[in-house]
């Protein structure tokens, strides 16, 4: 379970992970209506490099096997969490707790409605809401997934097909952990499949009905982000418990720092221009968006910066805290490879987000709206979409302010992990009602138990550890969660859908007069 590596090591995999990225975006176009670049000459050289940076990695990698499975033969790592907080204990002492013994809950105060992203849990499950999930439905969505992973009687089990990117796994896996912590003995049986990879893989097309010899039920598939092509279930990404490899903190603490500097930075004395800081490598979208820098002969009034994350691994990343990026007004969020979890950090900045045309979303994007959370950029004009953004909110601080505020008040309010766990806790039960078969502990021996010491006495030194010691749950939650609210009307949300195009159409008339 545990990716015993050294920091060295990481800084590889990352290096390889985005030239990885970079290789596959150009020569595997996963959709024909996304427009990719056609492969160059660069292209080729980059093969050519990629190909020399796996072959060394590969040998890291034996090297590495073999050190960590005599590893496996020594003293297990000590358990670091304290004595009194084991999974064991914890479940003794809070599972089948009285839910209303427990201090300070009074159930006869209702439990305020979800944030309205929560609908889109209905949206997500629908394709399975008549037929329910077969046992044979579940095995379908195995072929690409990295783990299963399985609830019974409270406890989680997990049987690991593949190694996910970095920690990828290892963080969602402990996020779902802390869930059970955090609502204790009341998270239902389950079984599902987990697929770790950036692009949505669950095409609808293929589950068309009408089409011959086609299974016309999809298989039930859980990952970071959807788009309007695929059937993926979407679920929080492993950010919220913290990014090792990248020094990206767990999501409650990180919150409360970008609050802090949002006090500290006001708006108006931010500077007032488009600033934003990535890896430009990932897509062809973001190299587009370099050409938009302010130089000698143009200032489309953005401000960007290349992010070198083996730089800043060696400067202990004191340059890319994110609590202190928020001093521009305008702040880019544009997607790379899929979904970024960047544009959360980017949301919760008091400054107007100007996001450039979006392909994919993840579980809480598909509420915001154009004009009041955020300002749209197109993705054919970049550099002058992004000019006349600035200029239109130089010229109307007030509302280019409320629009930076509307935003990062959704997630300070809306996406606080309380809400995180609240939206996992409901995916996962409006799930589990949909199951038509006894979920167990596969038999075939290839599914491990795993708890929070577990996993942590597994830990990477480091930041893997340290993040999985601020994010842990250390108390079970004194309310229930939020009442799941009921499903969009489909009139509705076609025509909320229709109104968010028409406000972007407005948008770009705007900008052409
Ligand atoms: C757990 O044990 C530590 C050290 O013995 C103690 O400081 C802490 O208060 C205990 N926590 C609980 C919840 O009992
Ligand atoms: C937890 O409860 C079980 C059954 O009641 C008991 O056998 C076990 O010893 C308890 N564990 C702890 C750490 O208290
Ligand atoms: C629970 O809340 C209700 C409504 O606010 C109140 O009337 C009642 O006294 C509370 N009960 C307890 C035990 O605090
Ligand atoms: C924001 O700053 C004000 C005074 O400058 C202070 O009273 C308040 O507590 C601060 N709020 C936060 C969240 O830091
Ligand atoms: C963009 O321009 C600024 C200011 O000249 C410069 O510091 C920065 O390195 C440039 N960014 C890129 C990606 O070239
Ligand atoms: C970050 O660390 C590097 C090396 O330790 C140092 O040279 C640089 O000045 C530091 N930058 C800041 C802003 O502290």
């Amino acid at each position: 379970m545990s990716i015993l590596i050294d920091d060295h090591r990481q800084k590889y995999i990352y290096v390889l992970h985005e030239f990885m990225q970079r290789f596959y975006g150009i020569i595997w176009p996963p959709r024909p209506n996304i427009k990719r670049g056609l492969p160059t000459i660069t292209a080729l050289l980059f093969f050519l490099l990629v190909a020399v940076f796996v072959s060394s990695f590969w040998i890291n990698t034996y090297k590495f096997s073999i050190v960590n499975s005599i590893n496996k033969h020594q003293e297990p790592p000590s358990i670091i969490i304290p004595s009194n907080c084991t999974t064991e204990n914890y479940r003794n002492q809070t599972q089948n707790y009285p839910i209303q013994t427990i201090h300070g809950l009074n159930l006869s105060i209702p439990k305020p409605i979800c944030p309205d992203y929560f609908r889109w849990i209905h949206e997500d499950l629908k394709p399975w809401k008549v037929t329910g999930i077969t046992r044979d439905m579940v095995e379908r969505a195995k072929p690409t997934a990295h783990f299963r992973l399985v609830i019974v009687d409270g406890k989680v089990y997990i049987d690991k097909y593949k190694k996910s990117i970095q920690t990828r796994d290892v963080f969602t896996i402990w996020g779902i952990l802390q869930l059970l912590r955090h609502y204790p003995g009341r998270l239902p049986d389950l079984e599902l499949m987990f697929d770790c990879d950036d692009l949505p893989v669950v095409r609808s097309r293929d589950y068309e009905r009408g089409q011959p010899n086609v299974v016309v039920v999809p298989p039930p598939l859980f990952r970071y982000c959807g788009d309007r092509f695929t059937l993926d279930i979407v679920f929080p990404d492993w950010s919220f418990w913290g990014w090792a490899e990248i020094n990206i903190k767990p999501w409650e603490g990180l919150l409360k720092e970008i609050k802090e500097g949002n006090n500290r930075s006001k708006w108006l004395d931010r500077e007032p221009y488009a600033y934003w800081k990535g890896n430009p490598y990932v897509s062809t979208t973001r190299q587009d968006l370099l050409k938009c820098n302010v130089s000698d002969k143009h200032d489309w009034n953005a401000r960007l910066y290349v992010q070198d994350w083996i730089l800043e691994s060696q400067q202990g990343f004191n340059q890319s805290n994110l609590a202190n990026q928020c001093t521009h007004r305008y702040k880019i969020y544009i997607e790379g490879y899929a979904w970024s979890v960047s544009e959360k950090y980017i949301l919760a900045c008091d400054s107007m987000s100007l996001l450039v045309n979006t392909h994919f979303h993840d579980f809480f994007t598909r509420y915001l709206q154009p004009v009041k959370h955020y300002w749209p950029i197109r993705d054919d004009d970049k550099c002058k979409s992004i000019k006349f953004a600035v200029d239109w909110g130089n010229s109307h601080r007030q509302k280019a302010h409320e629009i930076g505020k509307a935003a990062s008040d959704f997630i300070q309010e809306e996406l606080k992990m309380d809400y995180v766990y609240d939206y996992m806790f409901h995916l996962l039960n409006e799930y589990a009602k949909l199951l038509k078969f006894k979920p167990m502990v596969p038999e075939n021996g290839g599914a491990v138990e795993i708890s929070s010491e577990t996993m942590a006495s597994m830990a990477a030194d480091g930041s893997e550890k340290k993040f999985m010691m601020e994010s842990l749950v250390k108390s079970p939650s004194v309310t229930s969660p939020c009442t799941m609210p009921p499903p969009y009307e489909p009139k509705i949300l076609s025509d909320f859908y229709r109104n968010k195009l028409n406000v972007i159409k407005q948008v770009q008339k705007w900008e052409n007069i």
